[in-house]
C-alpha cells in the first residue's frame, strides 16, 4: 500500500521547547493582572498557544541552514536574490518590495493608494488591513458572499467574494475604488478559502472597470490546496501550479511571510505597476528600509527563500489541513458550535451560538476565550465584537460573528497537545451556562482588541 490513511507529522523533532503547566489558581492571578485581556498574558503562563497561526510556527534544520548564509551587506545583498527568485518561483511580479511583515506592507501600500472618500472592497479585510485602509481615510468594504457570514452552513469556498455585490460597487463608486483584494484564505471569515473559478470572475469584473486586482495573499499555499481538494477539475494538479495560476489572476499582493512562508518575521509587497512601485518604495525607504532588504536581516530573506520551498509540499500541506480538520471533528462531534468546514490555520468555536445568554455587546467570544484559558491554559483569540465592534466613529455595534479562533500555529504541536485542547474544550463546553459576559474598562481608539482591558460582569 502507497499511502496509509494515518495521516501523521511529516517530521521529526530536532530541538524541543519546554511548557510550562500552571494551576488554575496562577492563572486566576495571570488573568486579573492581564485585565482579562489574553494578549496581556505572559506567554510563559500559556501552556498550549493557539492565539496565533502568525511567526508561530517551528522552522525546518533547512531554514535554520539557510538563515547561516544569510549575507547582511546593506544593499544587493545575494540573500535579497536568493529571496527575489523564490517569491517570482510562485508570483512573477516585476516588482518585489521587501517588508518587516504583512500589516508595513498594508501601511504602504494603501498610503500610496488610499485617501478619504476612496473605498476598498475586499472579500474580508483581516483587522490590521482594515485598520491601515481607514487610518488613511478611506473606506474598508467587506463583499464576501451570504454564505461565509453563516458559521454553521457548509460551502466549499465560504471565502468567495460577492461578484455582484463588487460589480454593483463599482457601478456605483467605481471612481472612488483605487483597487479590488481579494484574501486568501478568509481569515477573519474563518480561514475559508476563495475558489479559482470565484477569483478568475472576480478578475472578469476588474478587467471590466479597469481595476486592479491585488491579493492578501497570507495563507496562499493552504488556500491552493482547498482548490486542489475541493475545486471541480483540479484535484491532479501540482499545488505549485494552482498557486501559479493565483498569481498570474492579481495584479499585485501583500504578503505576510509569518503565515505561509512559514517564518517567525517577514512580508512583502509586489506587484507589476512600475509608477506605484515607485511610489512604495520610497514610502519603504521612509519606515522599512532600503528595497533589497525591507527592515529584515539578509538571513531572514534566506529563511523566507526556503520555507517558501517547503510549503507548497503536498505532504506537508495535506497534514496541514488535516490536522485542523481533527481537531474541528472533536469539537463538532462533542456538540461544539464551530465554523465548517474548518479552515486551514484554525478552528473557530461560535460563542455567539455556544452562549446565547451573553449578547453581544457582552462579548461571549471574550468570555469562552477566557474560560479556556482558565480551565486549561489554553490561549484562543476573539474574532468577533471586541475586534470588530468599534466604529471610526466611537460607536460600537456587533459584528457578524462572535467567534474564537483556535490557530495552529504550523510544525509545532503534536497529536497529544491537539487531544489535551479538545479534552479542555469539551470540558469548558459543558458548563457554557456558568459563563458571564464582559465590559470594556479601558480602550484604545484603533485596533482595541490588542490592549482594552475587561471586567468580568457580575
Ligand atoms: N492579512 C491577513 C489575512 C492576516 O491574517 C494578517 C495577520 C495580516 C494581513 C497582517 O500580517 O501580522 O504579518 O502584519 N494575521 C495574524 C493573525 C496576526 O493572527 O491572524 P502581519
Amino acid at each position: 500500500m502507497d499511502r496509509w490513511t494515518t495521516i501523521i507529522e511529516p517530521f521529526r523533532i530536532h530541538a524541543v521547547e519546554p511548557i510550562r503547566l500552571t494551576t488554575r489558581a496562577e492563572r486566576d492571578q495571570a488573568l486579573t493582572a492581564a485585565g482579562w485581556n489574553l494578549f496581556s498574558l505572559h506567554a510563559q503562563d500559556v501552556l498550549i498557544d493557539l492565539l496565533t497561526d502568525s511567526g508561530t510556527g517551528a522552522m525546518s534544520r533547512d531554514q535554520w541552514a539557510a538563515i547561516q548564509h544569510g549575507d547582511e551587506s546593506y544593499a544587493g545583498s545575494p540573500s535579497w536574490f536568493v529571496f527575489l527568485e523564490s517569491v517570482r518561483e510562485l508570483f512573477p511580479f516585476r516588482h518585489v518590495i521587501p517588508t518587516h511583515q504583512g500589516r508595513a506592507a498594508e501601511k504602504i501600500l494603501y498610503t500610496a493608494v488610499g485617501g478619504p472618500g476612496k473605498v476598498v472592497p475586499n472579500n474580508t479585510h483581516f483587522d490590521t488591513t482594515r485598520a491601515n485602509v481607514e487610518f488613511t481615510g478611506a473606506e474598508a468594504v467587506d463583499l464576501v458572499i451570504p454564505e461565509g457570514r453563516q458559521p454553521s452552513l457548509i460551502h466549499p469556498f465560504k471565502g468567495n467574494m460577492d461578484v455582484a455585490a463588487l460589480e454593483r460597487l463599482l457601478e456605483a463608486r467605481g471612481d472612488d475604488v483605487p483597487l479590488v483584494v481579494m484574501t486568501i484564505t478568509n481569515n477573519s471569515g474563518g480561514g475559508q478559502p476563495v475558489s479559482l473559478e470565484n477569483l478568475r470572475a472576480v478578475r472578469a469584473v476588474c478587467d471590466r472597470f479597469a481595476k486592479p486586482l491585488f491579493l492578501d495573499g497570507c495563507r496562499f499555499a493552504e488556500n491552493a490546496w482547498f482548490i486542489k481538494e475541493r475545486e471541480a477539475g483540479q484535484a491532479d494538479r501540482p499545488v505549485v501550479d494552482i498557486v501559479r495560476e493565483i498569481g498570474s489572476l492579481v495584479d499585485g499582493m501583500t504578503m505576510s511571510a509569518k503565515k505561509d512562508a512559514l517564518v517567525n518575521i517577514g512580508g512583502w509587497l509586489a506587484l507589476d505597476d512600475d509608477a506605484l512601485a515607485e511610489q512604495c518604495r520610497n514610502l519603504l525607504i521612509l519606515t522599512e528600509g532600503f528595497p533589497t532588504y525591507g527592515g529584515l536581516a539578509g538571513r531572514d530573506l534566506e529563511a523566507m527563500a526556503q520555507g517558501l520551498r517547503e510549503v507548497v509540499d503536498e505532504d506537508y500541506l495535506r497534514y496541514r489541513i488535516r490536522s485542523t480538520a481533527y481537531l474541528g471533528d472533536a469539537l463538532v462531534k462533542a456538540g461544539i458550535p464551530c465554523v465548517q468546514p474548518f479552515g486551514g490555520h484554525a478552528v473557530y468555536l461560535d460563542a455567539r451560538a455556544l452562549l446565547p445568554h451573553i449578547p453581544p455587546l457582552e462579548y461571549p467570544g471574550q468570555a469562552l476565550a477566557v474560560e479556556l484559558y482558565r480551565a486549561g491554559g489554553i490561549r484562543g483569540c476573539e474574532i468577533g465584537t471586541v475586534m470588530f465592534g468599534s466604529r471610526p466613529d466611537g460607536t460600537e455595534a456587533e459584528a457578524a460573528m462572535d467567534l474564537v479562533r483556535l490557530a495552529i500555529p504550523r510544525r509545532t504541536y503534536t497529536q497529544s497537545h491537539i487531544d489535551y485542547v479538545i479534552e479542555v474544550a469539551c470540558h469548558v463546553a459543558a458548563r457554557a451556562r456558568d459563563l458571564r459576559g464582559y465590559r470594556i474598562a479601558r480602550q484604545p481608539t484603533q485596533l482595541r482588541h490588542f490592549t482594552a482591558t475587561f471586567e468580568p460582569l457580575a
